[in-house]
């Protein structure tokens, strides 16, 4: 085997740890989900997010290792998460991870959280560059032209929620709990998606920026005035296919538009890639690969375990760093906002 990197990731709610080699096999994909943790407050709750990192953290290093059959020795370079997020998990990930590049003075990558969901597809396909990109996770909902691994040209971002964000608001208003997105999928699967009508937000404005707070409070109201009848599990379901059904068009529906404009540049034939939480989602996922055929091009989307945060995509993200000679200073700081 090439270069070894290991990635930690504690941005949000997963822990998680990956080794991963320059010859794109993945050794260790470790994760440990807070869900019990936060299950009691509907949502992530940030100081409760960093200690959980810090009591799981080195078991799933420990676990990651022993998976990969290396030792820390092994690593070409240390790679982590350094932002965005919870400004709590990632002192505890960063924290980490300088430890461990000081003391095998071996290089630190710190990696850019958005980056690494969009550099998955090279990891998982092989794709050259540039692509077009659609990433939607729970924080961030942005269309972007991906020229390298740290050249990334945004063509269009959310006005207002997050896709993934919307899915989970919607999910808590359907009583569905934390987390929202995979619930609510399930719940879809047996409701039909045409019988609430629901917006298709910015459908006639020009340009590539999304919308969900508008879905969001059409669904806010449609549950108001069903009143009993809105708890029938039938109709839950119902509303929560509408809805899924609604994002899916909306993200499409822009994602025309950001095809339209790399296709005037490029040509056509360019791979539609999608990345972040709400890309394990399978209606969207559908609409987006038949828009993609439409087009022609490929598309590609990783598996439902590389979609959610994971210590791969970084460990996979700092070695495309390290190509690009780049290494970072032990005091490197952490950033709770970091965009592209
Ligand atoms: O990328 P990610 O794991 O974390 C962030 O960087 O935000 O994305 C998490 C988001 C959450 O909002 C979650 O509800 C959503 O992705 N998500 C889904 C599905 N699985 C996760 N949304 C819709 N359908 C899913 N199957
Ligand atoms: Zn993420």
């Amino acid at each position: 085997i090439g270069r070894v990197v290991l990635g930690i990731e504690t941005s949000c709610d997963e822990t998680a740890v990956g080794v991963v080699d320059d010859a794109r096999s993945i050794l260790a994909h470790e994760v440990y989900s807070q869900l019990d943790e936060h299950a009691l407050y509907e949502g992530v709750v940030p100081e409760i997010a960093a200690r959980a990192h810090v009591e799981r953290l080195d078991i799933l290093v420990e676990k990651a290792l022993r998976t990969a059959g290396l030792r820390l020795g092994d690593m070409a370079a240390i790679a982590v998460t350094g932002g965005p997020g919870l400004i709590g998990g990632l002192v505890v990930g960063t924290a980490s991870a300088k430890a461990l590049a000081a003391v095998l003075g071996k290089p630190l990558l710190v990696v850019n959280h958005l980056a690494a969901h969009a550099l998955t597809a090279r990891l998982t396909d092989g794709i050259a560059f540039p692509y077009l990109l659609l990433l939607v996770s729970g924080g961030h909902s942005q269309l972007l032209a991906v020229h390298g691994a740290d050249r990334f040209e945004r063509l269009g971002t959310t006005i207002d929620d997050a896709a993934g964000e919307a899915f989970d608001k919607v999910a808590k208003m359907l009583g569905l709990g934390y987390p929202g997105g995979p619930r609510l999928e399930a719940l879809a699967r047996f409701g039909d998606p045409t019988r609430f009508d629901l917006p298709r937000p910015l459908s006639r404005h020009a340009g590539c920026d999304l919308s969900f707070s508008g879905l969001k409070t059409a669904v806010r109201t449609t549950i108001l005035s069903l009143g009993e009848e809105g708890a029938h599990e039938a109709t839950r379901a119902d509303l929560a296919a509408s809805f899924q059904t609604a994002v899916a068009d909306s993200l499409s529906a822009r994602t025309r538009r950001a095809i339209a404009l790399m296709e005037a540049r490029y040509g056509g034939g360019l791979p539609l890639v999608v990345a972040g939480g709400v890309a394990a989602n399978g209606v969207v996922r559908q609409a987006l690969a038949g828009l993609a055929a439409e087009h022609a091009m490929p598309f590609i989307a990783p598996p439902i375990t590389l979609c959610g945060d994971n210590g791969a995509m970084v460990a996979w993200a700092g070695i495309e760093r390290l190509e690009l000679g780049a290494g970072d200073p032990l005091d490197s700081l952490t950033r709770a906002r970091w965009p592209l």
